[in-house]
């Protein structure tokens, strides 16, 4: 059944205390929850209680000390229904037993390597106890675990230590944590195993220590400095530019190799994926060090924006979770260059979100209803999400925003709250009304914002015409026109921007125009000459924006424009133009030439020592297989679209072959390593020439390459070589995967890496060789990781061959959801979503990938989460 927003209802009991006694053992937890309740104002007395639960073996149950009779209540795997509860506020303790060696779901408590953890939320609480397991019952939480003391030394869970000990000389042992800040269940955690304690402390502003700690498998310890660090810079940073500070007195951090998402804020005890924990140079890329760091604050930062205000119901996830993105990502671009940090944002948001939006899975920020919410921690709630805050900062200045914020964190502090109130303190801070920004939280699609200018040379004006327009979007009839800020600048010839001050009849707020109707006409007087419109200055709202501009108004922009942004999006465009028209004729069997436009203005990126390096590797990013076909949008032919990419990477190496070899030597910074961000520059831009040395015609190039491979003494300069060696078939492809996997054989994240570079690997022979690959005594199908690593990145990030002209790729992925799927939905689930775009392929294909499709429809046994995934792409 549909869970619909406009259904919500406040519930009717509350808990105030949960006290859980867990005895853990490998296949036999038991868990002794008490929990007081109390009858709700405004619920009749009587109403029966129901508990969530989710596959519980209840073992026994009393109210208020005493043993109900079988009349009073009901309790199966997924419920408990008591059908007249006592008075006002009564106590019910539950008993149930738990097998965590067997959750393979990983949701609720599981073992990963030996260890105990859980994960709960959006839906895990229920499957360790009975409880009201939504967002907007809040409770003090007092967990005291009991555990093999050799087993299991150290034993955690949220909030602060109170107690701990042995139990007699049962060889068992003790410890009591209590979280003092009430809480949804789905911040409960506990962890217990035999784990290495890295530690640090950090004092706040207002003077508190906080002993801070890292907890890994022994043996991993040296890779957790950059991840401390990291933490110590999120909790300064939040402290200095939000002005919140942290209010337990540990803050503690595990990291487990098996998990289903990248990492959960638990109040207090932080569960990390490892891979968004553990790095050195040696296993490591810079991306990943990136990675980390923003996960790290990612999940710090919900401390506030997530845990002390939190969610009054699931519909409401991006509050918590859009707002959050956006503070990492300003927390990365203080830590690093804003401008690359925007362009590597804008990025992923075109590649996974506005894909997402423009096919089947399309859904508002803010979702009106789901069948499982698990399918709903998605790009569009997560990066849409942080981009709508990001807006909202830009329509209503700095000051006002700053204001709106610490008005909120004021009214709402341990509230579970909506997007209404949110937006509310910032209507009132700014005395402004956000009713039809709040569009961007109801709407979904992709707005296209359509821009042409007019110069007038006899009476001085320059008019620019807008309109706004969202394509059709499944179960969304008429969209009404958004809230767009469009930061703009007209530039004259000589690249500076005009001061135009504000035109006639529009609201304007500084360099931005506000676009809030379906069409709006602007005309800027006084304008000498025709001057270039740069708009949509930093990507200032996530709209796909078609201007008209002329191929040496582009030519203009990639040289001129002081928007860094717009500079690079300007020599995106040109890129992309000539790869769809390249596309297009490859497609027609012709031979066309790639323009001499896009060849000049990749040499002048490859000189302009004014461009920091990092801004020209970005810069040097040639749209993916995936962006181009997303432009093209309809009937794509993969092959194509890889034919004409590699047509025009050749094209630029043939050009500026020396160059980059030379760049590729002279920017490699020196050891020893350091993973700073004018560091990782360097080796990007290196990295990034060496792309185009290796299809170069340059005599040595392979062997260039395989020194590169032989010699890298960090794993950002071994992957990409090994990349290109792989994916170029370049010379020695195979000895260099043996190679690598020698080195990297007992550590799983750098083999994570070996599995994926092999799976996104063009050519025909990958098919057989990712089905080998999934008998390989490395892959291990019940490591998310892992399966990610080599089907996830076959679906996403190998257009040919997982869209193959004879279907084997889409039913490899097909079978292999199925076979997932058993064990672990929501990694299943994840993996189908891979088939969202599969109506913009060619009839052939796209009638192959609705075979597919219906393949795993026709599965009767398919999980929840998979089903409504299969559904919907189907629909
Ligand atoms: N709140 C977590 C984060 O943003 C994500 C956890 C999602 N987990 C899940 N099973 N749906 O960092
Ligand atoms: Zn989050």
């Amino acid at each position: 059944p549909a869970i619909r927003l406009e259904d919500y209802q406040p519930p009717a009991y509350r808990i105030g205390t949960v006290d859980l006694r867990v005895e853990l053992a490998p296949s036999e937890t038991i868990v002794r929850a008490v929990l007081s309740i109390t009858r709700q104002d405004g619920t009749h007395p009587g109403t029966p209680l129901e508990l969530d639960g989710d596959d519980l073996a209840l073992v026994s149950l009393t109210i208020d000390g005493r043993v109900p009779g079988q009349d009073e209540f009901n309790a199966a795997p997924d419920r408990l229904e008591l059908f007249t509860p006592p008075a006002e506020s009564f106590e019910l303790e539950l008993v149930t037993r738990l097998d965590p060696d067997a959750n393979t779901k990983l949701m609720g408590l599981y073992r990963s390597s030996g260890t105990y953890c859980t994960q709960c939320e959006a839906e895990g609480f229920r499957r360790i106890t009975y409880f009201l397991d939504r967002p907007d019952v809040l409770s003090v939480y007092t967990t005291r675990l009991e555990a093999e003391k050799d087993a299991c030394p150290v034993l955690l869970a949220n909030g602060n230590l109170i107690e701990e000990g042995p139990l007699g000389d049962s060889g068992r042992h003790f410890a009591v944590w209590h979280d003092p800040h009430p809480k949804p269940a789905y911040l409960f955690a506990l962890v217990a195993g035999d784990l290495a304690r890295v530690p640090a402390r950090f004092s706040t502003q207002s003077g508190n220590e906080i002993a801070l700690n890292i907890y890994v498998e022994h043996g991993k310890e040296d890779r957790c400095a950059w991840a401390m660090d990291s933490l110590i810079r999120s909790m300064r940073w939040d402290e200095e530019v939000f002005g919140l500070e942290y209010d337990l007195d540990v803050f503690n951090i595990v990291a487990v190799s098996d998990f289903n998402m990248g990492a959960m804020e638990n109040k207090g005890l932080n569960i990390f994926n490892d891979k968004y924990v553990l790095a050195d140079p040696e296993t490591a890329t810079d991306q990943d060090f990136a990675n980390i760091e923003a996960v790290i604050a990612h999940e710090y930062f919900h401390n506030w924006t997530g845990n002390r205000i939190t969610c009054r119901d699931w519909f409401q996830l991006c509050l918590k979770e859009g707002l959050t993105v956006f503070r990492d990502q300003e927390f990365s671009s203080d830590m690093r260059s804003r401008a690359v940090k925007r362009i590597a944002d804008v990025r992923l948001l075109k590649s996974h979100q506005f894909p997402e939006d423009a096919g089947p899975l399309a859904h508002p920020v803010r979702p009106r209803t789901y069948h499982e919410i698990n399918n709903f921690y998605t790009a569009t709630v997560y990066e849409k999400g942080a981009e709508v805050v990001r807006m909202l900062k830009t329509l209503i200045g700095d000051d006002a925003f700053k204001a709106g914020l610490d008005l909120y964190f004021e009214r709402h502090d341990g509230d579970a709250t909506t997007i209404e109130a949110f937006l509310a303190c910032f209507s009132e801070a700014a005395s402004t009304n956000l009713d039809q920004f709040s569009r961007w939280y109801e709407q979904a699609g992709t707005p296209v914002v359509t821009a042409e200018t007019d110069y007038d040379e006899g009476s001085k004006t320059f008019t620019v015409s807008l309109s706004q327009e969202i394509p059709p979007v499944p179960g969304q009839k008429n969209s009404k026109p958004a809230v767009i800020p469009l930061r703009f600048g007209l530039i004259g010839a000589n690249g500076n921007d005009l001061d135009t001050g504000a035109p006639e009849g529009t609201r304007l707020q500084g360099d931005v125009l506000i676009l809030n109707k379906a069409h709006q006409k602007i005309t800027f007087d006084n304008i000498e000459s025709r001057p270039v419109l740069s708009l949509l200055r930093g990507f200032s709202a996530p709209v796909r924006l078609n201007q008209s501009l002329s191929q040496d108004e582009l030519v203009f922009l990639a040289a001129k424009d002081s928007d860094p942004f717009n500079r690079w999006q300007a020599v995106q465009t040109l890129l992309m133009k000539d790869l769809v028209r390249l596309t297009g004729e490859t497609r027609q069997g012709n031979r066309a030439a790639p323009s001499s436009d896009t060849i000049a203005v990749i040499g002048n990126v490859l000189t302009d020592a004014s461009l920091d390096e990092a801004l020209r590797a970005q810069a040097l990013v040639l749209p993916s297989e995936a962006d181009i076909a997303q432009e093209i949008g309809k009937n794509v032919d993969p092959d194509a679209v890889y034919e004409a990419r590699q047509q025009l990477r050749k094209a630029i190496a043939g050009a500026h072959g020396a160059e980059f070899q030379s760049i590729a030597k002279s920017a490699m910074p020196n050891g020893p390593f350091s993973p700073d961000a004018a560091s990782a520059g360097k080796r990007a831009l290196a990295n990034r020439a060496l792309s185009f040395v290796a299809v170069s015609e340059l005599a040595g190039a392979a062997e260039t390459i395989w020194e590169r491979f032989a010699a890298a003494y960090n794993m950002t300069d071994r992957i990409s070589a090994l990349t290109l060696l792989v994916h170029d078939h370049l010379a020695k492809e195979e000895e260099a995967l043996a190679t690598y996997l020698k080195r990297h054989e007992s550590n799983s994240l750098a083999m994570d890496k070996w599995f994926m570079t092999q799976a996104t690997a063009p050519g025909a022979e990958t098919l057989a060789k990712v089905r080998a690959l999934k008998t390989h005594p490395l892959y291990d199908a019940g490591n998310p990781n892992r399966v990610r690593s080599l089907l996830q990145s076959f679906a996403t990030g190998n257009p040919t061959q997982f869209a193959r002209g004879d279907g084997a790729g889409f039913e490899l992925v097909a079978e292999s959801v199925l076979e997932i799927d058993r064990r672990n939905p929501q990694v299943a689930s994840r993996l189908l979503t891979s088939f969202r775009s599969w109506r913009a392929l060619d009839p052939q294909r796209s009638a192959l990938a609705e075979t597919a499709l219906l393949r795993v429809s026709s599965f009767e046994n398919l999980s929840r989460d998979s089903r409504d995934i299969v559904d919907r792409t189907l629909q």
